[in-house]
């Protein structure tokens, strides 16, 4: 028997309050709430179709196939709540610079979860789809949803998912995105949380300061304010990754590359351009402006980067099937 072709499409987000670290590896419970814009020039269409004649999972991504342990992992929690025990074809198509820290597996895992069981015939809430999605990546709890979004920390399974913040949009607000690396990340995300959580002897205050700056972001959108969101942002970012260079051993995202985009926005904000930058689990930078600002700030990079390592993103929507 052959089921339903289903294909969703996620978007990917970017947090502005991070993710990191887990209370809980296998359930992905984290051990702070966290807080994200999600972008529309990124993102992922993923088909699902299960098909008794197959063996195992068959995946592409991208054209290519791929052997994914741990898709058919996360196949494997949608065949359990459908009780259908069928392998299934699954194609991917990533409008994302794959694993370089612009969270692919956020859009990957939000779309495949939507895809994945509607396709295994699941009627699921966003909020139930979020928690699925959740199983297969941190991130990508809040890639169910578009504009800004938040991914409640629980304590478990239940009390683990996303929700929308404000969507759409009110706030003028864009991402520009400068991929420096689209190779696939050295140390994963996974690993660097654990290194983090278990030997940063600042990771306490990491929480602390994290679950206030939560709060500052929420607020900031409220009041339409985008100088507390920029800078509580920037601030967010850079104290997660002291938390890299602060374990043991110490390991670092930022390389010579992020550096020099950090100083032109740190020249661009002395010369009267506002704007902030965020990084996540790998060397891109991405830069928080409003849309008056995007032309100086992109005709600065233009000087040291070239044109398609330099991408403009506004708010993008949430989960939706094609
Ligand atoms: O979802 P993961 O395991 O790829 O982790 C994401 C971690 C950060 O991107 C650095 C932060 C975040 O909240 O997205």
């Amino acid at each position: 028997m052959l089921g339903e072709k289903i294909t969703a499409r996620a978007h990917t987000n970017i947090a502005l309050v991070k993710y990191w670290g887990k209370e809980n590896e296998e359930l992905i419970i984290p051990a702070n709430s966290s807080l994200s814009l999600t972008l529309d020039e990124f993102y992922t269409d993923t088909s699902v179709q299960f098909d008794e004649s197959l063996s195992s999972d068959e995946v592409t991504l991208n054209d290519k196939v791929v052997d994914d342990k741990k898709i058919t992992k996360f196949m494997d929690i949608i065949r359990q709540k459908a009780n259908i025990h069928t392998f299934a074809r699954i194609e991917s198509t990533n409008h994302v610079p794959t694993s370089a820290g612009l969270a692919s597996s956020a859009s990957a895992y939000a779309a495949l979860a939507a895809a994945g069981s509607k396709a295994y015939g699941i009627n699921l809430s966003k909020k139930d789809l979020s928690r699925l999605a959740r199983r297969g990546s941190g991130s990508a709890t809040r890639s169910i949803f578009g504009g800004f979004a938040a991914w409640n920390k629980g304590t478990d399974d239940e009390s683990s998912y996303g929700y929308s913040i404000e969507d759409p949009v009110k706030m003028d607000v864009n991402m520009i995105a400068i991929i420096l690396d689209n190779q696939p990340k050295k140390i994963s995300s996974r690993k660097g949380m654990k290194i983090s959580i278990e030997t940063s002897p600042y990771y306490q205050s990491w929480i602390q300061q994290t679950t206030g700056d939560f709060q500052t972001i929420e607020a900031a959108i409220k009041e339409n304010d985008f100088t507390t969101l920029g800078k509580t942002a920037e601030l967010n970012a850079m104290r997660m990754h002291s938390l890299t260079l602060s374990s043991d051993p110490s390991y670092l995202y930022i390389n010579a590359d992020s550096l020099e985009v950090i100083n032109m926005v740190k020249e661009l904000r002395g010369n009267g351009i506002e704007c902030y930058y965020t990084m996540d689990a790998g060397p891109n930078v991405k830069i928080i402006c409003q849309s008056d600002k995007i032309s100086a700030i992109t005709d600065k990079l233009s000087d040291k980067f070239s044109n398609d390592q330099i991408k403009v993103s506004g708010p993008g929507e949430g989960i939706k099937y094609l």
